[in-house]
């Protein structure tokens, strides 16, 4: 292949899946300047692409795409033929989801390299794979298909609610790949990153990407495991961890206590990453800890509450953190979960959660407002940290039956709510507040 210069013409990528990360590295991308096509097999999602919008919500993602798309920056197309017709890279971002004993489903990768093959794609193709995999992967699957291409794992460290953010301003850029052009190439089409950046192989690149996941997992059980015991020594939790996390060798970050972690990635990458040592013969005694802690917090929150037994209790949010439209995984529904099987009455309201699929669950009031969900409420419940959520006053909760504020992300004063006689129970707070 012929060797190209950084700052030469942009270059033209192909990206396989629109989900958050093949959207996100596809509008990233083009901000970047380079020429961008994505494809999906879903047809909401090319509906959505084609009308300039996608089904994703994503702070600032919709008018970036709006963007590059009157600029001609992105084409999406529903034909794999025409999206890798004259194209330099190919972004594999497709989903890898758990299967039921935490062993990643590797179906979409397949099928995507098999038709991306059919297409014709060419030799001197990079393939670059996206979608979180277990190590191996990219050298096994990725180059058994395509084993005259330069392949590579780039991992993307993106999250959710941020994620254009954190595109732009990468911590750390992470290259995993032997082939030498792949190397060269990528290191030209990520140099535009002011970061530290890491080239090694696919195979690190793979465990990079796993052990940062469950290693933040990890990081915020233990800050929740120190909340239930600074609830029980009149500490304060968020103090604590503002003094831990000035440690240089600690860090500040996912060190926020809550209602245990979500989403898409920390759930399915510490089960994947358990289950693969597991099967090496390996036991991943701090990673299982991780997990049961993460479990156990939902009902922590629950029994905050106290007796929830035909009582009504609001749970404002079902998101599993704030700024995103995403469920799955999301602690705010194990809560749900829990107090229902406890016999509670529910009324829950989310400003953007997707009540679809995961999210919905039967004999729950859905409501339109906050005021709607707290009317006549015994008990509410903050389980998840949306801005709204954050502004709320005690006035506000005027409607409410009983007084009984559990908040289980600490968005709300306590001293403000305990003057205006209110019952509040923050995640971390011991019983000075
Ligand atoms: C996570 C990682 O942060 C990204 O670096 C990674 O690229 C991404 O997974 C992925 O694998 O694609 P994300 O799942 O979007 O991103 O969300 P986070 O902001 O990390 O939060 C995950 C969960 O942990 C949420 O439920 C959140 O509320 C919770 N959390 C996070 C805490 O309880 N405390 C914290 O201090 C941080």
């Amino acid at each position: 292949m012929e060797m190209r210069l950084c700052g030469e013409e942009p270059w033209k990528m192909a990206v396989v899946g629109a989900g958050y990360v093949g959207t996100v590295t596809a509008v990233g991308m083009a901000e970047l300047g380079n020429q961008v096509k994505i494809y999906d097999i879903d047809e909401y999602k090319m509906e959505q692409l084609y009308e300039s919008k996608t089904h994703l919500y994503e702070p600032g993602i919709d008018s970036l795409l709006l963007k590059h798309r009157r600029l001609n920056n992105i084409y999406p197309t529903d034909c794999i033929g025409e999206l890798i017709e004259d194209v330099e890279i190919v972004f594999i971002c497709v989903g890898t989801p758990n299967k039921p004993d935490g062993g990643i489903n590797l179906d979409y990768v397949k099928s995507a390299c098999k038709d991306l093959k059919a297409a014709g794609l060419k030799e001197n193709v990079i393939v670059v794979m996206k979608s979180t995999v277990i190590p191996g992967t990219t050298d096994g699957i990725i180059k058994k298909e395509f084993p005259n291409n330069p392949v590579a794992f780039v991992p993307e460290f993106l999250r959710e609610g941020a994620a254009l953010e954190d595109f732009m301003k990468p911590d750390r850029i992470v290259i995993g790949t032997k082939d030498s052009v792949a190397e060269v190439q990528l290191g030209y089409v990520y140099s535009f990153f002011d970061c530290p950046k890491v080239f090694t192989d696919a195979r690190n690149a793979e465990m990079i990407k796993y052990a940062s996941n469950s290693f933040m997992g990890t990081k915020i059980s233990f800050i929740n495991e120190i909340a239930g015991i600074c609830e029980k020594t009149g500490c304060d939790v968020e103090v604590v961890a503002k003094g831990m996390g000035l440690s240089s060798h600690i860090g500040e970050k996912a060190l926020h206590a809550g209602p245990g972690w979500g989403g898409s990635c920390f759930p399915k990458d510490s089960f994947a990453l358990a289950r693969l040592a597991r099967a090496k013969g390996i036991k991943t005694r701090m990673i299982d800890a991780a997990r049961i802690t993460n479990n156990k917090q939902a009902i922590h929150v629950v029994d905050m509450c106290g007796e929830v037994k035909g009582r009504k209790v609001a749970v404002l949010g079902l998101t599993f953190k704030a700024n995103t439209d995403d469920c799955r995984d999301s602690p705010a529904l194990r809560i749900v979960d829990e107090l229902k099987k406890r016999g509670a009455t529910l009324s829950v309201y989310d400003p953007k959660a997707s009540m679809f699929g995961e999210a919905m669950r039967a004999e729950i009031a859905y409501c339109p407002d906050v005021s709607s969900a707290i009317n006549k409420a015994d008990i509410v419940v903050v389980a998840t940290e949306w801005d709204e959520f954050t502004r709320l006053h005690p006035d506000d909760f005027e409607d409410m039956r009983g007084t009984i504020i559990v908040d289980a992300r600490r968005i709300l004063n306590p001293g403000k709510f305990k003057r205006h006689g209110f019952d509040y129970r923050g995640i971390g707070y011991g019983k000075s507040i």
